[in-house]
């Protein structure tokens, strides 16, 4: 089987991988940067950091991908959205991917200032909505995916529904974690796809040692749905926390920044994300795709591309 073009605008990556983008500084530059090199496109996550950070980051990820493809990923829910896009348009970023819904504005942003803007879908209904607003792609989340969910439906329902819907190229995103994966998905008509958790046990994805050491201990048993208070539920890893948030006795934030345009404060989600990013893994939410399980090794993003290739090819 031969791999689709991925044609983003005038972007056209090498190979039509994405790394999915993932919040407080789980995919940072390093991380990006490295998948930007070896030919997909890596993506900051942009969410919850400050404009400055943002700057820092594009900034850092452009000298060391090169003439690599770097985005940033922006959820729609971030109260700070707005000022994001329009740092990350100003630092002159490659493209940007947004998710947990998008307005009509950024579309107009990003015909201004020429950057293809590929909102997160899952249906055909939010797909063609983003078509008819200008989207230059969509990537199709199925709810094998980690972080938040926009579907219960699995991307092996929906991708043949969205591709059959819009005429821009369609990403799918969700448990993929090899080739063989990839090589499904391309039968299911993908022009490209987008894979995190893979990603997340890479050398160059900067989390504690403590997450990367729950993900490669997780069993199929560990991967949970929990209630976050941005509104969605959320794919993550259980832990003394998630069971707390299950039983409803998860602490009240004790402090509020406002992070977020709506915000349940059943907990903090900010928080209890950074605690995990920096290794207080029981002290917060570790987000995974469904088939972490089957990952087990920690590799070099390099290393995971050619391996990802060679096993398509197989295919
Ligand atoms: C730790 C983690 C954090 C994530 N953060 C975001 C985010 O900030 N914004 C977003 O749109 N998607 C986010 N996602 C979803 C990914 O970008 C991606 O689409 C999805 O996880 C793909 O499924 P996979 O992890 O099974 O490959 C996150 C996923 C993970 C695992």
């Amino acid at each position: 089987m031969k791999l689709p073009e991925l044609k983003i605008g005038k972007l056209l990556p090498r190979f039509p991988i994405i790394q999915g983008g993932m919040s407080i500084s789980v995919s940072t530059a390093c991380l990006a940067a490295a998948v930007a090199r070896a030919g997909g496109i890596g993506v900051i996550g942009a969410t919850a950091i400050s404009l400055d950070e943002l700057k820092a980051e594009i900034r850092k990820a452009r000298k060391l991908a090169g003439s690599g493809i770097i985005g940033v990923n922006i959820m729609y829910a971030a109260r700070q959205f707005t000022e994001l896009v329009e740092t990350a348009i100003n630092e002159g970023i490659d493209v940007i991917f947004t998710g947990a819904g998008f307005s009509r504005d950024i579309f107009l942003r990003g015909r201004a200032s020429d950057t293809p803007i590929v909102p997160i879908v899952s249906s055909a209904r939010a797909a063609i909505l983003a078509e008819k607003s200008g989207a230059a792609a969509v990537v199709a989340e199925g709810a094998e995916a980690g972080g938040h969910l926009g579907t219960d439906r699995s991307i092996k329902e929906i991708l043949p529904e969205i591709k059959r819907a819009v005429k821009i190229p369609v990403v799918a995103a969700g448990g993929i974690v090899d080739g063989r994966d990839m090589a499904e998905m391309v039968k299911l008509g993908a022009d490209g796809v987008q894979m995190a958790t893979r990603f997340v046990l890479s050398e160059e994805c900067k989390v504690a040692y403590e997450y990367k050491q729950m993900y490669l201990q997780a069993r199929e048993e560990d991967v949970i749905i929990i209630k976050s208070p941005v509104g969605l539920p959320g794919r993550a890893l259980k832990n003394a926390f998630t069971e707390l948030i299950q039983s409803g006795e998860v602490p009240e934030p004790e402090e509020c920044n406002a992070c977020l345009k709506n915000c349940s404060r059943d907990y903090c989600i900010y928080k209890a994300l950074v605690n995990a990013r920096n290794g207080k893994v029981d002290e917060g939410v570790v987000f995974t795709g469904q088939n972490v399980f089957k990952i087990k090794e920690i590799l070099p993003v390099a290393v995971i591309f050619d391996r990802l290739l060679a096993e398509f090819a197989a295919c």
